[in-house]
Formats: C-alpha cells, structure tokens, sequence
C-alpha cells in the first residue's frame, strides 16, 4: 500500500478502509417521489431517512421558496452542497436513506461525493407528464415549477445527469412498495437486518 503523502493529488491517495454505515441515495426530478419511497424504505430497513432539503431548512431557518426568493439559486446550491458533504462526513450510527432535491445530483462534485463515500444512488424516474402531475398536486411548494413546457425541458436537459446513478427505478404507475422491494432486490439490501447483506 503506497504511503500518503501531501503532494498526491486526492485522486491517488490510498483511501482510508471504509467502516461508514450503509447508505443509499435516492436522486430524481421534482415528482419523482423521493420522499415517499425514501421513508417507506427506510422503514422496511429500519434505517433513518434523511430528506437534504430538511437539513437545509433545518440550517438555514427558512423555507427553501424563501431562501431560493431571498438569496437566490446560487446560494442554495452552497448549501445543498455543504450539507450533503455534512451528512457524508458524519454518518448517523445504522442505516441511512438520503432523499436528495431535485437538483443536487445534477452537479458533478456531489455526484463525486457520493463516490467516494461508496453511497449508491438510485435515480426515481417517470415520464414527464406524470411527473407534472405529481406535482400539481397540493402540497410541497416548488421554486423551479413553473408551467408545463419549461418543466419537460428542464427534465430532458437533467435526465442524462440522472442517468449517472448506479440504478435507474422506473416508477410510473406503481405501488410505492414495489418500488421499494425493487430497491432491495437490485442493491441486495437485507430488510431484516438493518444492512446490507
Ligand atoms: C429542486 C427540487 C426541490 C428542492 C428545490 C430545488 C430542483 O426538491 O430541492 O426546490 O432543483 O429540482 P424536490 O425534488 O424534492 O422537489
């Protein structure tokens, strides 16, 4: 094993042996029902779900229309990112399941976080329509929901991004819990134990 050194660059240092609690990720656009597939699989695994966007409000003490109307995009960015980093620099003991905004897995370096914290995500899809119909629901207030057209292309122009996860889910359609037995099934998690097999 080569020895650590300042001037490697981090992308060749030996990588210290990996003892963090499971985790898994779950990426997607607005509608895609990350929150609720993400509790619901955390409860089957009885591990804890973590929602990025209540860590964020959480911090910041406001809601994220009023930090988006407030500080704008850029500064919500900063603090997407510095919470998931956060929550990946100190996991909680058991099992976690991280539900992600519908724009944090579009950037690249928290796609690299995810990596190097060996977190596998699983990218929610649907189509558009039914993902504008989801959201159109009452409910959660969304800064980037505007009307139909620029919702469809603004999910044509992230989908390829989405498509980085390790597992594609397709969830049109279905019961939330054949969604997450699927989740189970693909990433070998173990519903008994409260970890990965
Ligand atoms: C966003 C999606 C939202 C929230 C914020 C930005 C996005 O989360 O993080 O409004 O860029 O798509 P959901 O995907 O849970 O709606």
């Amino acid at each position: 094993m080569p020895q650590m050194t300042d001037e490697m660059p981090s992308s060749q240092r030996p990588r210290a042996p990996h003892h963090a609690p499971p985790a898994v990720c779950l990426v997607g656009f607005m509608g895609a029902g990350k929150t609720t597939v993400g509790q619901a699989l955390a409860a089957r695994l009885g591990w804890r779900f973590v929602d990025l966007d209540d860590l964020i409000v959480a911090r910041d003490g406001r809601t994220i229309p009023q930090i988006f109307q407030q500080s704008g995009e850029v500064a919500f960015r900063g603090l997407e990112r510095e919470l998931l980093e956060e929550a990946l620099r100190f996991p909680r003991a058991g099992g976690s399941v991280l539900s992600l905004g519908g724009g944090a897995f579009i950037d690249n370096t928290n796609q690299q976080l995810l990596r190097e914290n060996e977190v596998a995500a699983v990218f929610l899809d649907a189509p558009a329509e039914e993902l504008f119909r989801r959201c159109e629901r009452p409910g959660v207030i969304r800064p980037l929901l505007s009307d139909r057209d620029r919702f469809y292309a603004l999910y044509e122009q992230r989908r390829p991004k989405y498509l980085n996860a390790a597992h594609c889910i397709q969830t049109a359609g279905r019961e939330i819990a054949s969604i997450v037995d699927e989740i189970i099934t693909r990433l070998s998690l173990d519903a008994n134990s409260g970890a990965s097999k």
